[in-house]
């Protein structure tokens, strides 16, 4: 997964980007860094409007959140961040001059860290109880073919008992997060004070999928993972897995509508009174229900992760409401 996503001809080095294959709430509409760009005012007003605030989009692709976020801003804070688009792939030509491009997270930064997709394009190994009833490792040849390797033992057999335990029938599957986890502590640890935030589609271990959810994506479609650099690979993010003390959990439904998005039509009285401003609150609207989608978008999970501040005063919200039961 490594190397078909990140090596010399992995997939994310490819000129197209990932909006070349698919679309992310990033894409979906312009309402959503609006809304992080709310949210990164309601950080810098927790955190008493310092001098320079932060916005750090983690796995930022080509830069579309960071360059959505800065256009929302009010010009009072848009003075003083200092923006850092984080990837592993290369800059891309015209980037917006005030977005500091980074292969790593910048270290003792104020502000918000924004991982919109990220987690679940970090690797991960895949175990599968195989016919004698034990936890293995999943091996993949270049086409995809799959074998059993050794059983899971150590730190992945310990993350696997703990987050994501496998019952003894054959063929159950799990994707070990534990590189996940790590990844989420390490950019997290990046902040002195501010708000971490990844949004993923995730399960938890209420709902651990029995059979894992690794799958591709090319050119819009869904299609086997074959680690060729042809592809994405991706697989969902055991989200609870990864937070840490004082984190929220909640969908994006939840978070969108605590951050003022929310799917509802204009009134009819519009169309006659401004039928030009009917119209483009029609198309807000329409956004709006796809960024908060039940069975889409909408379901996706927030981890709300303060450093140095409660969670809820940044989302403005008691988030005992919107936690997710
Ligand atoms: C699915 S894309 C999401 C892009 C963008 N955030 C969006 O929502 O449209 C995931 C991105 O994370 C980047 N990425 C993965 N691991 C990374 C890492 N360790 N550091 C920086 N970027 C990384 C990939 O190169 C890819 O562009």
């Amino acid at each position: 997964m490594e190397t078909a996503l990140y090596g010399p001809d992995g997939f994310y080095r490819r000129p197209e980007g990932p909006a070349g294959h698919f679309r992310t709430s990033v894409h979906a509409s312009p309402l959503y860094a609006a809304a992080v760009a709310r949210l990164l005012c309601r950080v810098d007003e927790v955190l008493g409007h310092p001098e320079e605030i932060a916005f750090v989009d983690m796995g930022a692709g080509r830069g579309e959140l960071t360059g959505g976020v800065l256009a929302a801003l009010p010009a009072d804070v848009a003075a003083r961040v200092r923006a850092y688009a984080v990837e592993r792939a290369e800059c891309p030509p015209g980037l917006d001059p005030r977005i500091i491009w980074r292969a790593g997270p910048p270290t003792g930064v104020t502000g918000l860290l924004f991982a919109n997709e990220w987690l679940d394009n970090v690797p991960v190994d895949i175990a599968e109880v195989a016919a004698d009833g034990t936890a293995r490792r999943v091996l993949v040849r270049d086409d995809g073919t799959e074998s059993l390797g050794g059983p899971v033992t150590g730190p992945d057999a310990a993350w696997l008992a703990r987050w994501w335990p496998l019952g003894a029938e054959p063929g159950l599957r799990a994707e070990i997060g534990r590189p996940r986890d790590e990844a989420w502590a390490a950019a997290v640890a990046c902040l002195e004070r501010g708000l971490a935030v990844a949004v993923d589609y995730a399960h938890d271990r209420r709902g651990r999928p029995p059979f894992g959810t690794l799958t591709g994506f090319r050119e819009g479609r869904e299609t086997a993972p074959v680690p060729d650099g042809s592809c994405d690979i991706t697989a969902h993010v055991a989200l609870d897995a990864c937070a840490m003390e004082g984190a929220v959990l909640l969908t994006q439904r939840a978070a969108l509508g605590a951050l003022g998005v929310s799917g509802g039509r204009p009134p009819l009285s519009l169309a006659s009174e401004d039928p030009a401003a009917y119209v483009r609150a029609l198309a807000r609207a329409g956004q709006a229900a796809e960024l908060t989608a039940p069975g889409g978008l909408g379901d996706f999970g927030w981890l709300v992760q303060p450093v140095g501040m409660p969670a809820g005063a940044a989302l403005l919200v008691d988030v005992a409401d919107h936690e997710e039961e």
